[in-house]
């Protein structure tokens, strides 16, 4: 039986970075579901329908490489609230997941929607301050045009329209366990991450 890894949070909590280091320590794969929606919002910024972007998405859509600004990243959180949007998408979650010997996706909805019956679920988070401040840098090495308010007021728009949602709202699934990083370096959340899933390992 494949392995799954679930790891959920807000925007900016660390994730995308405590998901590869967790894949590549136990040689899985790794799925950055938050790109499936940010590719879909891409297509909507051009005038695309967004349940047919969803439906219609192909693997090159996710190679943009203006995926990661702010503008697709609001318009990712908009569109992720319809719920044919996200049925689109959901497929495409499960059989990542499927795969052997195991996998890591990370995103909002993984442990509580897309694969509920997960081997180990972890919910990262962090102050929005701890995560405006490392989005804000992360950008600014980019070359990104903004500030740290900006950053701050978009990562809490986003948290309050992902946690507010009808559908596959953010929370942590009842049975994950809460990593806080705000005050950590991210070897220290790597490490806390790997020690949850070897606990729950056995
Ligand atoms: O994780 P990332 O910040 O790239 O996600 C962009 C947006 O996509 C989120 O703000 C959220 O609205 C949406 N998303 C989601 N469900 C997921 C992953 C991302 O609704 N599993």
């Amino acid at each position: 039986m494949p392995f799954t890894i679930t790891i959920d949070g807000p925007a900016a909590a660390g994730k995308g970075t405590v998901s590869k280091a967790v894949a590549a320590h136990f040689g899985f794969a790794h799925l950055d579901t938050g790109l499936l929606y940010r590719a879909v919002g891409a297509k909507v910024l051009t005038g695309a329908e967004p349940i047919a972007a969803a439906q219609t998405l192909q693997p090159t859509d996710l190679e943009n490489p203006d995926l990661r600004t702010q503008t697709v990243a609001q318009e990712a959180s908009k569109v992720a609230v319809i719920a044919e949007v996200r049925s689109a998408l959901t497929d495409f979650q499960r059989n990542f997941a499927a795969q052997g010997p195991g996998s890591v996706l990370d995103g909002r909805d993984i442990g509580t929607v897309i694969c509920p019956n997960a081997d180990v679920k972890l919910f990262v988070t962090a102050s929005a301050e701890t995560r405006a401040d490392r989005r804000y840098k992360e950008l600014k090495e980019r070359g990104a045009d903004v500030t740290s308010e900006g950053v701050l007021e978009d990562v809490i728009a986003r948290d309050t329209r992902d946690r507010e949602r009808a559908t596959a709202p953010l929370i942590a699934a009842e049975d994950a366990v809460t990593i806080d990083t705000s005050g950590m370096t991210i070897e220290e959340a790597v490490a806390a991450a790997i020690a949850a899933i070897n606990a729950k390992r056995g």
